[in-house]
C-alpha cells in the first residue's frame, strides 16, 4: 500500500500547524527568552514593550493561575523564569501581539538586568560538583573486577560523542482557542498529546477534562517533540486562557534551535578485557550524559543507554554506571534512538581499540561475541528469537565482505592520496518504553451505516508512515477495501491518556489496540449473518468484503451487512485498550525483561576520505535487517534510508558549538550542516533477512523507527580505518562528529 500521505505531501496539501486558517482576533505569541546560560534575575523592564505598536499584552510567571511547572518525569522545569536562568535560550515572557512581526519588534524592547553565575557546560565538571539530575544508576552482571585479572588483553580510553539538533522540518508549534464554559482547545505539533493536556492541566490550574489536544501530523519529530512540544503548547493554552483569545505560535527556526534541547552529548570512559581468542570476557564503562538545565526525559534516556550498552554482543561480565549530569545547556531531550547510540558508540569504540592494539579485524572481534539465544543481557532478559548471527552471516555472505575488503585494499595500495575504509556496524535494539508502565495504547473504531470505516488511535503521525499502517491494519483486520477506511486526527478526548508517540512502538501498540476492536465489531457482524442467513457460525467466514458460507461466497456483501447489523440496533462502534504483555522491570535489581523483543541487523559501511582535504564520501551503505515479515516495505525502507542518513549525519558531520558562556553557536543551517543529498551515501542496499517475525510486532512486522539510525555509528570507523590507511601511527581518539578538520589532524597526526 502506498503511503497515505503521498500525495498530499507532495502536492503541498497536507495541514500542519502553520497552515491551519487563522482565527479572527487571534494574538501571536512569542517568547523571550534569556540571553545568560546562568545568572540571577534582578530586574526586568517591559515597559517599552508593552508600549509598542501592536502589543497586547505580555505574560510572566506572576500570570500563571495554577504551577510554574513542566517538568515530565521530575518537577523541576519552570514554563518561565522566576528569579533564576539555568540555559541560554530560557523562556522568561510570552510577548502576545497583533502580528508575529510586531511581536519580534517589541521583544528587542526588553530590558533585563542580571547578575552572572558561573556556567558549566561540561557533564564531567557537573559530576565533580555533584550536580546530578539524579542518583547515578549500575547494571551489572558477573563478576568484572576478578574478571579482568584473568584477562590476556586489556584496554582502557574515553568516548566522546556530541549532541544532535532535530532539525524537523516543521519547527515546534501550537495554537490554541477558547470554547465555552473554560474549555480550551490545543492544535500542537507534539509527539505526546497527553503530556501537553496533563501539563496544560496543571499550569492553568484545571482538570484535565477542560483540554482538547488535536495532533494531524508533524512535519518531523525525531523525539524533539516527546516533550519539548509541550512548554510551547502550553504557553498558547496559557495565553489563550488569560485572554480568552486564540493564540498561535510557530517558532522560528534560530529560536526553535536555540531554545529546544538535543541528543544528549555523552563523554565515556571504558574498559574492555579479552581472552587469548578474543572473546570479550568483561566491560566496564562510566557514562556522563549531558542532561542539560532539567531532567526532560534525561532519566529515562540514561536508561536506554545502559540498556544498550552491549550492543549485540554477549559479554559475560559487565558493569556500566551511568551519571546523569545537569549543566547549563537547555535541557537535553529524545532523539531517536533515545540514549541507545550514545551507548553503543562506546562498546564499538572499545572493540575498535582492541582491534588495532592486537592487529587484527574489528570484524573479527564483533564476529566472535555476537549474541546468540539463551545469552543474558545485563539487565536479565534472556535473548530468544536471536537474529545477531544470523543477520551478520547473511551480510557478510550475500555482500561478499572478503571481495568488498579486498577491493579496499586494492584501491589503497593504488593510491596515495585517497584511502577508502570499510566497517561493519551490527545492530541489537529493544523494543519497548523501557518505563513498562507506558506500554498501553488505545483505538475507537467506528462503522458508519454505509460501511465507510473511520479510525481514532492514540498515535501520532510524524512522517514514518504510522497513519498508513493504521488503515492497513484496519483493512486487513475487517477483511475490507483500505479506501474505506479513514484515519482521523490524534485527539485526547477520543483517545484519552496515551503514551507519546516514540520508542518506536507506535504501531504495533496502536495497531494491537485497533485489531481487538475491530475483532469485537466483526464478531458481532458474523453473528448478524448467521441470524440472517440460518447457517450456524463456524460455517462462516468474512473476507474480501463477502460472506462466505462453508467456503462458498454469499450474495451478503459489507455494506448490507452493515446496513442490516444497523436495522437491527448492533453496536458499530468499539473502544479497545492493549497493554503489552510479558514485560516487566525492577529497578531496585536493575534486573527483568523489558523489551517485547529486538531488532537486529548488520551494515557494512565504505567510504572514501580525501587525504589532502580530510573530506569524504560515503561510498555505500549495505544492509542485511531485521523487519520481522515487514507490512509495508516501501515505508519501512524510507525508515532504514532516514535513519541510516540521520545517524550518519551525527557521527561525521553535525557539530553542535556551544560557547563557554552557554551560548548555541551552531544555531542556524549555515553553521550547522546536515547530511545533504551530496553527502547521503552513493548507494544504500537493504536487503531484508528472512524470519517469522515476532508475535509481539503488528502483524509480525518489526518496529523499524529507530533502529537502523545506529547503522550510521560504522561510518565513524570506516573513516577511520581509511585514517589509518594513509597514516598507519594516527593517534586514535573517539570523539564523535568525525569532522573533516578532525579527520585531517588524524591524517598528519601521531
Ligand atoms: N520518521 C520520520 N519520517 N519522522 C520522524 O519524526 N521519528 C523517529 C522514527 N522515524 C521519525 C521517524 C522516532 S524518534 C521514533 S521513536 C519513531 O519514528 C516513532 O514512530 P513509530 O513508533 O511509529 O516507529
Ligand atoms: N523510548 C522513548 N521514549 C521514552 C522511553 C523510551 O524507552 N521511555 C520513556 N519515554
Ligand atoms: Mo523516539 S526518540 O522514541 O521519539
Amino acid at each position: 500500500m502506498k503511503n497515505i500521505d503521498a500525495v498530499g505531501h507532495v502536492r503541498g496539501e497536507s495541514i500542519y500547524v502553520d497552515d491551519i486558517p487563522v482565527r479572527v482576533g487571534t494574538l501571536f505569541a512569542l517568547a523571550y527568552c534569556s540571553s545568560s546560560a546562568h545568572a540571577r534575575i534582578n530586574r526586568v523592564d517591559y515597559s517599552k514593550a508593552e508600549e509598542a505598536e501592536g502589543i497586547h499584552r505580555i505574560i510572566t510567571h506572576k500570570d500563571i493561575p495554577g504551577e510554574n511547572q513542566i517538568g515530565g518525569i521530575i518537577l523541576d522545569e519552570p514554563l518561565l523564569a522566576v528569579d533564576e536562568i539555568h540555559f541560554w535560550g530560557q523562556p522568561i515572557a510570552i510577548i502576545l501581539a497583533e502580528s508575529e512581526y510586531l511581536a519580534r519588534q517589541a521583544r528587542k524592547l526588553i530590558e533585563i538586568d542580571v547578575e552572572e553565575l558561573h556556567v558549566i557546560t561540561n557533564p564531567r565538571e557537573a559530576r565533580k560538583q555533584n550536580k546530578l539530575i539524579h542518583p547515578p544508576r549500575t547494571f551489572s552482571i558477573g563478576d568484572v573486577d576478578n574478571t579482568f585479572n584473568k584477562c590476556a588483553h586489556i584496554f582502557e580510553g574515553r568516548a566522546d560523542s556530541n549532541g544532535q539538533e532535530h532539525l524537523y522540518i516543521e519547527t515546534q508549534g501550537a495554537y490554541a482557542y477558547p470554547g465555552e464554559n473554560d474549555k480550551l482547545f490545543i492544535v500542537s505539533s507534539t509527539q505526546g498529546p497527553t503530556a501537553v493536556q496533563r501539563t496544560a492541566a496543571r499550569v492553568l490550574s484545571v482538570p484535565m477534562h477542560q483540554i482538547e489536544v488535536d495532533v494531524t501530523r508533524l512535519g518531523g519529530g525525531f523525539g524533539g517533540k516527546e516533550d519539548q512540544a509541550t512548554s510551547f503548547a502550553v504557553m498558547v493554552a496559557l495565553a489563550s486562557k488569560i485572554t480568552k483569545r486564540p493564540v498561535k505560535y510557530v517558532v522560528h527556526r534560530m529560536d526553535d534551535m536555540k531554545m529546544t534541547g538535543k541528543r544528549h552529548p555523552y563523554s565515556s570512559d571504558y574498559k574492555i578485557g579479552l581472552s587469548e581468542d578474543y572473546k570479550i570476557l568483561a566491560y566496564e564503562a562510566t557514562f556522563h550524559q549531558n542532561a542539560g538545565a532539567a531532567a526532560d526525559l534525561s532519566p529515562a534516556v540514561l536508561e536506554r543507554t545502559l540498556f544498550h550498552a552491549t550492543n549485540a554482543y554477549f559479554i559475560p561480565n559487565v558493569k556500566v554506571t551511568a551519571y546523569s549530569c545537569k549543566t547549563n545547556l537547555p535541557p537535553n531531550t529524545a532523539f531517536r534512538g533515545f540514549g541507545g547510540p550514545q551507548g553503543m558508540f562506546v562498546i564499538e569504540s572499545a572493540i575498535q581499540h582492541a582491534a588495532r592494539s592486537l592487529g587484527v579485524k574489528k570484524r573479527t572481534i564483533q564476529h566472535i561475541n555476537l549474541l546468540d539465544n539463551g545469552n543474558e543481557f545485563p539487565y536479565g532478559q534472556v535473548v530468544d528469537q536471536c537474529q545477531a548471527k544470523t543477520s551478520w552471516n547473511e551480510s557478510n555472505e550475500k555482500f561478499n565482505i572478503e571481495k568488498l575488503e579486498f577491493g579496499v585494499l586494492k584501491f589503497n595500495a593504488e593510491n596515495k592520496l585517497y584511502k577508502k575504509g570499510i566497517a561493519c556496524m551490527p545492530i541489537c535494539f529493544g523494543i519497548s518504553f523501557t518505563n513498562t508502565m507506558m506500554n498501553n495504547a488505545r483505538a475507537l473504531v467506528h462503522v458508519y451505516q454505509d460501511g465507510s470505516v473511520g479510525i481514532s488511535t492514540g498515535g501520532v503521525e510524524m512522517g514514518q508512515g504510522l497513519n498508513t499502517k493504521m488503515v492497513q491494519v484496519t483493512a486487513e483486520a475487517f477483511n475490507i477495501s483500505a479506501k474505506r477506511v479513514k484515519i482521523e486526527t490524534t485527539n485526547t478526548t477520543r483517545i484519552a491518556n496515551t503514551s507519546p508517540s516514540a520508542a518506536s512502538a507506535t504501531s504495533d501498540l496502536n495497531g494491537k489496540a485497533l485489531q481487538k476492536a475491530i475483532r469485537s465489531i466483526m464478531t458481532r457482524l458474523l453473528l448478524v449473518a448467521r441470524q440472517e442467513l440460518g447457517v450456524e457460525y463456524h460455517q462462516l467466514d468474512f473476507k474480501n468484503e463477502h460472506i462466505f458460507i462453508d467456503g462458498e461466497k454469499s450474495d451478503l456483501h459489507w455494506e448490507q451487512l452493515i446496513s442490516i447489523a444497523h436495522q437491527q440496533r448492533v453496536n458499530l462502534s468499539e473502544h479497545a485498550h492493549y497493554a503489552t504483555p510479558i514485560i516487566h522491570f525492577d529497578k531496585s535489581k536493575e534486573k527483568g525483561h523489558p523489551f517485547a523483543y529486538h531488532v537486529y541487523g548488520n551494515s557494512i559501511t565504505t567510504v572514501t576520505v580525501d587525504c589532502l582535504r580530510g573530506i569524504y564520501e560515503i561510498d555505500d551503505v549495505k544492509i542485511v535487517h531485521d523487519f520481522g515479515k515487514s507490512m509495508n516495505m516501501d515505508v519501512d525502507l524510507g525508515q532504514i534510508e532516514g535513519g541510516l542518513v540521520q545517524g550518519i549525519g551525527w557521527m561525521t558531520m553535525e557539530e553542535l558549538a556551544y560557547g563557554d558562556d552557554g551560548r548555541l553557536l551552531s544555531n542556524a543551517l549555515s553553521t550547522y550542516k546536515i547530511p545533504d543529498i551530496y553527502s547521503v551515501p552513493k548507494t544504500i542496499d537493504v536487503k531484508p533477512l528472512k524470519t517469522d517475525g515476532h508475535d509481539l510486532a503488528i502483524l509480525k512486522s518489526k518496529a523499524v523507527g529507530e533502529p537502523p539510525l545506529m547503522y550510521g555509528i560504522g561510518a565513524y570507523f570506516a573513516i577511520q580505518n581509511a585514517v589509518l590507511a594513509f597514516n598507519p601511527n594516527a593517534n586514535l581518539v573517539f570523539d564523535a562528529p568525525f569532522t573533516p578538520e578532525k579527520v585531517l589532524l588524524a591524517l598528519y597526526g601521531e
